[in-house]
Parts: structure tokens; C-alpha cells; sequence
């Protein structure tokens, strides 16, 4: 693509703003400016207001495997889940490609140290719940970690620098999720620099697909993996691969294993699995209905009961079948770095537009089934979203305090 054929590009879409200091740029600037138009889907800006993704099927519940049959059945799921994990059936994913903008940290999330007297990184944390398994099982897990053009320099920088915290270096693979152009409240795209157009992660859901266009879904095929733990950066306890997990969901022979847990108050704000027009969902606590939250199962419990925590165990073979275009775009109102009218950076310190995302738990939606599998929430719970409050740096140090980890 030429610079015409750029120009016209955006003109057709009412965004020739972008070209604003074009004439201004080096050579590589002007190249650099005209590859991104060339490369990038702005169909997303066209869906802004349409409401389109806002249509949801009929509700109905889906049972949960909840403590106590996972006690009962223990030895049970662990003697599955550890010869899967053993005969090499079994990989993670660290999704860490988000912006982390409620932390409001310029480093990558997995970077910031919740440590209290001595370092205690998220990424650290993390490692160390999965060397756990590797320890126990006496096997090395493949650990794919996703990463963004934004922070993959700078993540694995550090974990380079820091031995991987003991992970088996070349065990890890890395890659980088693909962009979205970001724009203002009216539609109109934000430049991040005179040569570059605004863009953000296209969501978590975005990693099978950039999985894929890295080539790296033959790492899948040739190592046998059948099954993918894909999970948050964010949550310090979570336990990844966990022996019992995988065995549950390897035995209940499902599309794909869900970590859950038991909703604090009926009205809590997160999202509870569920069935939508008989496949598995996820339905918003803002979408649930009075009728709903009374809904009792046959032991005259809540029915919508359990949320997700994002944590989910694929199986592989069932993932070509989740294609992004079947998926809702959810449009959020973010922070994001721009140019002001004076073409000098800022950040703004209130959200200023929409960045478009696909997210993981809409990926549970395009497959046939799904074991919500109860996780006790004060052991496996602790995300950090925020410095403060809820879900934040305090609430995941507290909960680390309680399950006897040292900061
Ligand atoms: P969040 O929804 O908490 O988003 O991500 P975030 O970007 O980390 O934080 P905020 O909203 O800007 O404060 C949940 C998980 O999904 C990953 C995050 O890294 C985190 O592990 N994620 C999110 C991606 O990998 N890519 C994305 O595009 C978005």
C-alpha cells in the first residue's frame, strides 16, 4: 500500500486525521504510519453504538462439581489429572498482554511487587504455583506466556533477568496478541504519536487466535497437548494445572473446565456460569433477573451460584472451532494515551474513549460443554485490579497473609 491508496483508506472511513503530520515525519515515520493503516481492521469502529453484540439467549442453570464430590472423589481426579500432566497432555497460558491501566503501574502487571519485606513479584507468584505441579508430578509443563507489543520487551527482559524465577527457560514460549485501534467517544481515532495511530490488546480472547497466526498451535500437535490451562495474570493464589482440576475435567470428557467459586452475596458482581440456549455461558451479574437470583437447584441452593475467576481448561482439539468473528466485540471505556490538539502526548487521568476487546469467557459460549469446577475462593482467589480496595494490591497481601505466604 502506497500512500494514496493509505490516504484514501481512511478518507472512505472518515479518519484522514490520522495523516495529520504526515508531512512533518522522517521516511520511517511515513512508512511506519502507512504499514499500520495498511495492517489494521477498523471494521471495530463501525460497531460502536450498533448494539449489536447485546442480544443473549435463554438462561438456565449449570450445575457445578462443588467441594464436597471433588473431596469424595479425590484420589480419584488426582491419579487423572497427574497422568495426564505426566504422559505431556497439559500446557499453560499466562495471558499477559492486558494494559493493566487500573493498577495504573507503566510496567507490565506481572512486574509489580506485592512484597512487603522482601520482593515478591506477581510474575513470581505465579511461577512458583506452577513449579509446584511441576514439582509434585516430577514433570515439566509447557508454559506459553502472551504477551502485547506494548510490554513483550519489557516482560521478558525481566524475566529473563530473573532466571524465570526457576521455570526451565526453554519451556517457555513467548508471543505477542494482536492490536485494535482505539478512538474516542465519537468514534474518531487517537493517535499515540505523530507517526502512530492509537491501538490496545484486542482482549484476552485474542490469544488462540494470535496463538495460531505465531505458528505456534504446531507446538500443540507435535507435543501432544490436549489440554491448555488459560489464566489471568492478576490472581497471586491461583493453583495452574492443578492435579485434581485437570482429572476432573479429563474424566467428566468436556469441551473445556472452568475454575468457579461459590458467589459471596446473590448480588455480587461477578459473572456465573450458566447455560444459554443449552451450550455453556456466562451471564453478567447486571443480566441476572430476580426470577434468577431465586432460582434454587434440587439441594435448594442458589442455581446461579458459582462465578468464573478466569481460569479455564481447554481442550485443544475443540479450539479451531472457535472462530473471532462468531464472538460478541465488547467495546470498553478506557484510558488511553493520545495526542492532544497541539500534537503533544498525554495521559489522560479519566477514561477519554473505546477500546475493543474479545474476551476469554465469550470463547466458553462457542463450545459444546463445560464443568464449573469449585475452587475454595479464599485459597485460590486474590486478583489485583486496583492499588486499593477491592480485588487490589491490599485485598490479594491480605489473602496471601491468610495461606501463610510470606511478603
Ligand atoms: P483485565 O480484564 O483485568 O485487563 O485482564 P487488564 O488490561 O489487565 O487491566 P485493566 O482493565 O487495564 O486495569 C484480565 C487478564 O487478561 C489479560 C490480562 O493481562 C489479565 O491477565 N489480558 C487482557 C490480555 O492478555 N490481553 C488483553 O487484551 C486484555
Amino acid at each position: 500500500m502506497n500512500y494514496e491508496q493509505a490516504y484514501k483508506k481512511m478518507c472512505d472511513i472518515g479518519q484522514e486525521h490520522v495523516f495529520k503530520y504526515y508531512d512533518e515525519l522522517s521516511d520511517e515515520g511515513k512508512a511506519a504510519l502507512v504499514k499500520q493503516v495498511e495492517e489494521t481492521d477498523f471494521s471495530v469502529l463501525k460497531r460502536i453504538g450498533s448494539g449489536a453484540d447485546e442480544t443473549r439467549g435463554s438462561f438456565s442453570p449449570l450445575a457445578a462439581m462443588q467441594l464436597p464430590e471433588i473431596e469424595r472423589r479425590r484420589d480419584e481426579l488426582y491419579a487423572a489429572g497427574v497422568k495426564a500432566i505426566r504422559e505431556g497432555k497439559t500446557a499453560a497460558m499466562l495471558l499477559a498482554g492486558g494494559m493493566g491501566t487500573r493498577l495504573g503501574s507503566d510496567n507490565p502487571k506481572g512486574m509489580f511487587d506485592i512484597g512487603l519485606n522482601r520482593h515478591v513479584y506477581i510474575f513470581e507468584r505465579i511461577i512458583t504455583n506452577l513449579l509446584d505441579v511441576v514439582k509434585e508430578t516430577n514433570t515439566w509443563i509447557r508454559l506459553f506466556i502472551m504477551t502485547s507489543e506494548k510490554n513483550h520487551d519489557a516482560t521478558v527482559k525481566f524475566l529473563t533477568e530473573k532466571g524465570f524465577f526457576g521455570y526451565k527457560q526453554e519451556m517457555v514460549v513467548f508471543f505477542k496478541q494482536d492490536m485494535a485501534p482505539a478512538c474516542d467517544f465519537n468514534g474518531k481515532l487517537y493517535m499515540e504519536a505523530k507517526d502512530r495511530i492509537s491501538t490496545s490488546p484486542n482482549g484476552n480472547a485474542g490469544w488462540y487466535s494470535s496463538m495460531v497466526r505465531a505458528g505456534l498451535d504446531k507446538i500443540l500437535v507435535n507435543e501432544g497437548i490436549e489440554w491448555i490451562d488459560v489464566f489471568a495474570v492478576d490472581n497471586v493464589l491461583q493453583r495452574i494445572c492443578d492435579p485434581c482440576f485437570v482429572g476432573a475435567t479429563v474424566l467428566a470428557d468436556v469441551s473445556v473446565g472452568a475454575k468457579v467459586v461459590k458467589k459471596a452475596a446473590p448480588d455480587e458482581k461477578v459473572g456465573v456460569m450458566c447455560l444459554e440456549d443449552g451450550r455453556p455461558s456466562i451471564v453478567e451479574y447486571y443480566e441476572l433477573s430476580e426470577d434468577m437470583m431465586n432460582a434454587k437447584d434440587e439441594k435448594g441452593e442458589p442455581a446461579y451460584n458459582y462465578g468464573v475467576i478466569l481460569n479455564y481448561l481447554f481442550r485443544t482439539s475443540e479450539l479451531a472451532s472457535v472462530t473471532d468473528d462468531r464472538m460478541p466485540l465488547h467495546i470498553v471505556k478506557k484510558k488511553i494515551p493520545c495526542l492532544d490538539e497541539n500534537g503533544d502526548p498525554v495521559k489522560p487521568a479519566e477514561p477519554n474513549g473505546y477500546k475493543f476487546e474479545q474476551l476469554v469467557l465469550d470463547m466458553i459460549h462457542q463450545l459444546s460443554t463445560c464443568l464449573p469446577y469449585e475452587v475454595v475462593r479464599e485459597k485460590e482467589f486474590a486478583p489485583i485490579k486496583n492499588p486499593t480496595g477491592i480485588d487490589s494490591v491490599e485485598s490479594a497481601r491480605e489473602l496471601c497473609k491468610l495461606n501463610g505466604i510470606e511478603l
